[in-house]
């Protein structure tokens, strides 16, 4: 866990639920699965303005595990669309020098789709400045699960004291442990609930909501989220005061 400290840094990860695609496409008489290719081709923009804004981790929510309640169909059109997105992508993530990551079980994902994932994650396994995540098949939920079983095991191997746990010891066993928190959680359509998505790494991120659907989303409203996250202020449990005080300081 990293505290990219006060109002002064601009953020360093920021998390986005890329929603509204289905309503973005049925106001316009076009079929849901339209609104997400659509949605897609919103995302190499988002990470090129990312990389221009100097925001070194970008974390997509791409497919929840709650979203396989969907029809068959769209869950099918969305599991295509995620391998060409990957196919068409990977070249560009080399060029730009990302590095992809996958939250979530992606074990569970379809053969396809996670061959090329891992194929994508094998070939910029070795860039380490730019870091571009998709949570798929992710649940907030099921990584605490997850990581509960983990820690557990090793407990009952004897390899670890339950005296020991601490919030560091759960924190680096999350899906997230190689990664610093979000300072900025986006969400798209004007919802305004966090459905599941890194729900203990935002413990202290800044939320921006937009009316937005995704696939109008561009450059100029993630400028926007991101004028919105540089005039709050980060206090992580400190007063103003200090904060004032520690800045003037690092001047
Ligand atoms: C929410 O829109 C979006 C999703 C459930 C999936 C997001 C997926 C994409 C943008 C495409 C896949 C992404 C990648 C990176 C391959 P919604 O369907 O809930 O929209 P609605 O709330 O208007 O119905």
């Amino acid at each position: 866990m990293t505290e990219n400290a006060s109002k002064y840094n601009g953020p360093d990860h920021i998390g986005i639920i890329m929603d509204g695609n289905g309503r973005w496409a049925q106001s316009q008489g076009l079929s849901r699965i339209k609104g997400h290719r659509q949605g897609v081709e919103t995302c190499p923009r988002i990470i090129e303005a990312c990389q221009e804004l100097d925001i070194h981790y970008l974390t997509l929510y791409a497919f929840s595990a709650e979203n396989w309640k969907r029809p068959e169909s769209e869950v099918n059109a969305l599991m295509e669309l995620l391998e060409l997105f990957l196919m068409n992508e990977t070249e560009t993530l080399v060029k730009q020098r990302v590095r992809l990551h996958a939250i979530g079980r992606v074990e569970d994902l379809p053969a396809r789709p996670r061959a090329v994932l891992k194929k994508a994650m094998d070939v910029t396994r070795k860039f380490d400045e730019w870091h571009l995540t998709l949570a798929l098949n992710y649940s907030s939920r099921n990584e605490i699960v997850d990581a509960t079983k983990s820690i557990a095991a090793k407990v009952a191997a004897g390899k670890l004291d339950p005296k020991d746990l601490d919030w560091e010891t759960i924190s680096n066993h999350l899906y997230t442990k190689e990664m610093p928190d979000p300072d900025l959680i986006v969400r798209t359509s004007g919802e305004t609930r966090l459905s599941n998505f890194l729900l203990m790494q935002s413990a202290y991120a800044e939320f921006y909501f937009t009316a937005t659907c995704w696939p109008d989303f561009t450059k100029t409203h993630l400028e926007e989220a991101i004028s919105y996250y540089n005039n709050r202020e980060r206090r992580f449990g400190r007063t103003g005061e200090q904060i004032d005080v520690e800045a003037s300081l690092s001047f």
